[in-house]
């Protein structure tokens, strides 16, 4: 596996890929890599000649009073498990060569509306952090295809409509979401958690699929929906952000009619904010 910590030689690697007609999948990450990871690695594999991680903690798209310090940072154990999986290249730039004028960068990326809600609600600026780094790493790697998580629904639908507006030559391909045994969806943050809090935290899942089979059911009382889900993860100790049910392709309240739903929950346990989601097609 090829280690390239600087652009010129990424887009070495990536013109010798062009060159010889072989495609690029690629996955971008911020490391601490678990099996959620390595899923959309392995669907990566499955449909490109080569495929490229790249792991940056990306300062741009942390709040003020958010983890960017705390963040794991695990780049051998991540490199050992890239190797393994039979990755091509990892790609790990530095701060400063993504942003060599500094954070407050002259050219942002902008994805109004879809960013707005929910996590951007509650994190103001994080999807255009997200947005930008993940252009300039498109820049960067000029990949055929991309690989996102649908644990991050919202950031998977913030990207294609990056991708579709800005008429970007990438499919963008969502991976489901993968889980602990207790249902408990993986995440870099769940190492924050005690053991209880991580026993806990699968309760999420378990409010997510009564939900799931209550709207099946034919319940479209959303609002009421949510609130029982908030109650119930309050009595375990969670501190609701939001929960809501809303429409997957536009993230807004659902109206009549609507084939394809997503839950979507944001809490904290103690200090950490964990999000799910789950699908419910109709
Ligand atoms: P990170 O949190 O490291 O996640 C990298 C990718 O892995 C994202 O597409 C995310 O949705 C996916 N992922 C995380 N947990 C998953 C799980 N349990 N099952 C399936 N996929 C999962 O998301 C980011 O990094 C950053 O915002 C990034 C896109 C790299 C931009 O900085």
């Amino acid at each position: 596996m090829k280690v390239i910590s600087d652009i010129a030689s990424l887009r070495e690697v990536v013109s010798d890929c062009k060159r010889t007609g072989r495609s690029v999948g690629f996955v971008p990450t911020m490391g601490n890599l678990h099996d959620g990871h390595l899923q959309l690695v392995k669907r990566a594999k499955s449909h490109n000649d080569v495929v490229i991680v790249s792991i940056f903690v990306n300062p741009m798209q942390f709040g003020e009073n958010e983890d960017l310090d705390a963040y794991p940072r695990t780049i051998e154990e991540d490199k050992a498990k890239l190797v393994n999986d039979g990755v091509d290249a990892v790609f790990l730039p530095s701060v400063s060569d993504m942003y060599p004028c500094g954070l407050k960068a002259q050219t942002y990326v902008e994805v109004p509306g879809i960013s707005d809600v929910l996590c951007g609600a509650s994190r103001p600026g994080h999807f255009r952090g997200v947005a930008t780094v993940v252009s300039k790493l498109f820049n960067m790697v000029q990949p055929d295809d991309a690989f996102f998580g649908e644990k991050d629904f919202q950031q998977l639908q913030v990207i294609r409509t990056m991708v579709r507006d800005l008429s970007m030559s990438v499919n963008v391909h969502g991976v489901a979401t993968q889980r602990e045994a207790s249902g408990l969806a993986m995440s870099s943050r769940n190492g924050y958690l005690s053991h209880e809090q991580k026993a806990t935290a699968s309760f999420i899942y378990q409010e997510m699929t009564r939900a799931k089979a209550l709207i099946e059911q034919g319940n479209a009382q959303f609002s009421d929906i949510a609130d029982s889900i908030v109650s119930n993860l309050e009595a375990k100790g969670f501190k609701n952000d939001y929960v809501s049910i809303v429409n997957a392709d536009t993230l807004q309240r659902p109206v009549a009619g609507d084939k394809h739903l997503v839950i979507v929950v944001a809490l904290f346990m103690g200090t950490t904010r964990l999000i799910d989601n789950l699908q419910v097609a109709l």
